[in-house]
């Protein structure tokens, strides 16, 4: 009898731990945020990721009534700050801002310590942008055609920079080696901020970047553009022709980014932030500060964690397929 009661008051402990557990999560999702969160930008300062990342840090903070700070924790083409959210506390106030490479970095690297599917959840999509072919002001060739035979011949001797293997640079510079039919030096970076650094000091001759990093040093004749790697004329860049315009096919390359927060975030944060996300994407100052860079704010429904699940899964499905292609072995 005694042991039955002792049993029974065991269990009705262990009830109300949980009942407790599961209201605290109830109210701190309520009260969320009550403290500064972190947005994790996984490439170096001064890059096209960095500019995004600190604008949208920028306008949710102003919705979410608490600061955003921004951490660029870079290497290894964004693996190491997503490695840092994925191992987070999953209660909103780490979060990621990331691109292609949260598909890419599954083939790129053999010993992921994160799975971008399993662990994570998607809050939205933010941006859309097209990516241009650049080189240090200095290098020879005038215009698109001449770029196209210069680098044909002069192959050996010509670097070409990226954000590190699975990083949308390196995937730009490997579809544009790839319809080239050229085999340049790759040179990797943290991030296209140092990249682009190094490209207008003339330390290395080329890079396919994010029209966000790339328009205001075009602009400022830092550098040099060549082609964008769209379909059509880019408005932010009405000098340069399209790649398509230049008459070369299979080198259409556009770059979207988008938040996520660790596995296990409650929903009613979740939808807290989702909810943000939707005012940052509809703000003018946003939408204006996004034009300046070349690249557009995503539409209400492309900000949400379904839209950004079902991007995911198709970047993982149609980009590494490229990467496979182009016998790129995992490090
Ligand atoms: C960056 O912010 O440095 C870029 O997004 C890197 C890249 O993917 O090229």
């Amino acid at each position: 009898m005694r042991s039955s009661n002792q049993s029974l008051s065991f269990f009705r402990l262990i009830l109300l731990v949980l009942v407790h557990f599961g209201l605290s999560t109830e109210t701190h999702a309520q009260e969320f945020p009550n403290k500064p969160i972190t947005m994790v930008m996984p490439y170096a300062p001064g890059g096209p990721g960095d500019a995004i990342t600190r604008l949208f840090a920028g306008s949710m903070q102003k919705i979410l009534g608490q600061q955003i700070l921004v951490d660029n924790t870079s290497g290894a083409s964004g693996s190491i700050g997503t490695t840092k959210v994925a191992r987070s506390k999953p209660d909103g106030y780490t979060l990621l801002m990331i691109h292609v490479s949260h598909a890419t970095n599954m083939a790129m690297y053999k010993n992921l310590s994160y799975h971008p599917v399993d662990d994570f959840e998607p809050i939205g999509l933010a941006t859309n942008g097209p990516m241009v072919i650049v080189a240090r002001n200095d290098f020879p060739p005038k215009d698109i055609n001449d770029f196209v035979s210069y680098v044909k011949s002069n192959q050996s001797s010509i670097s070409l920079a990226n954000a590190g293997l699975g990083s949308a640079s390196h995937l730009c510079g490997l579809m544009m080696m790839n319809v080239l039919g050229v085999k340049l030096n790759e040179i990797p970076y943290k991030g296209t901020g140092p990249a682009l650094m190094d490209l207008m000091g003339g330390q290395v001759d080329l890079l396919c970047d994010q029209t966000s990093g790339t328009v205001p040093p075009i602009k400022a004749g830092k550098i040099k553009a060549y082609a964008s790697a769209n379909k059509s004329r880019l408005p932010s860049l009405p000098n340069t022709p399209s790649i398509t315009e230049a008459g070369i096919k299979g080198l259409e390359i556009n770059i979207s980014f988008g938040l996520y927060a660790p596995k296990g975030t409650p929903k009613a944060v979740l939808e807290k932030l989702t909810s943000a996300l939707q005012h940052s994407v509809s703000d003018p100052e946003v939408k204006k500060r996004l034009d300046a860079m070349g690249i557009s704010a995503v539409s209400l429904e492309q900000a949400t964690p379904s839209y950004l699940r079902a991007h995911l899964k198709n970047e993982i499905d149609t980009l590494n397929v490229l990467l496979i292609k182009a016998d790129i072995q995992p490090n």
